[in-house]
């Protein structure tokens, strides 16, 4: 079964390591930056995070904007959530900027994640106001509050470049 690691760090160290390993994903968050690898053997971290692909909708690219919706899972409920998913991201596929989709089941921990990547920022919003992500979470309404979440979901957002670089690149095109 296909892994997906993660580790965090500084954005200067986790880059030295990017750039010796082609298959490394660098991104940024607020405050601190991810490596991400998806792979068929071993991590190459020291402490990871790990997970199993467990869904899988298109390749992960390097440049893209990843939006992970962290979701605390009791053991109970795990195959109850994992179910849900199954025929459930079809429709992802039509949304302008949609990259890719990932289910990752923690090994590490009790906290599933819901991997997305867009192209932009832009395209993340407009598919969480649409009709097809309300119809894929009408039900959670009911279903928030119940035994099979162990806390709150939280999302965290990475961008893979850097956001002094983003605001750079932003002047220079006003400038064009
Ligand atoms: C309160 C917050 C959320 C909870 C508890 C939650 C939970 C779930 C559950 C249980 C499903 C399975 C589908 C179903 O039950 O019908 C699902 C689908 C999905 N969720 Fe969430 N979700 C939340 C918000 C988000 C956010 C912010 C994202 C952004 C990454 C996201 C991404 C997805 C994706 C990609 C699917 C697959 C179905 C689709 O294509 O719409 N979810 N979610």
């Amino acid at each position: 079964m296909t892994k997906f690691y993660m580790t965090t760090g500084t954005r200067n160290f986790l880059k030295k390591a990017q750039e010796k390993n082609d298959e490394l994903i660098l991104s940024h968050g607020s405050g601190h930056s991810v490596l991400m690898h998806e792979t068929n053997g071993p991590s190459v971290f020291q402490t990871p995070r790990s997970y199993e692909v467990i869904a899988s909708v298109g390749e992960l690219e390097k440049i893209g904007y990843f939006v992970l919706n962290n979701i605390p899972v009791t053991d109970e409920g795990r195959p109850i959530f994992e179910y849900r998913f199954k025929n459930n991201t079809s429709k992802l596929q039509d949304h302008v900027g949609f990259i890719a989709f990932r289910l990752l089941r923690p090994i590490n921990s009790d906290t599933y994640i819901v991997l997305t990547e867009w192209s932009d920022p832009k395209y993340y919003d407009l598919w969480k106001n649409s009709r097809d992500f309300a119809q894929s979470h009408k039900e959670d309404k009911q279903a928030r509050g119940t035994s099979i979440y162990a806390s709150k979901s939280y999302v965290t957002t990475y961008r893979t470049r850097p956001i002094d670089e983003e605001e750079h690149a932003e002047a220079i095109s006003e400038e064009e």
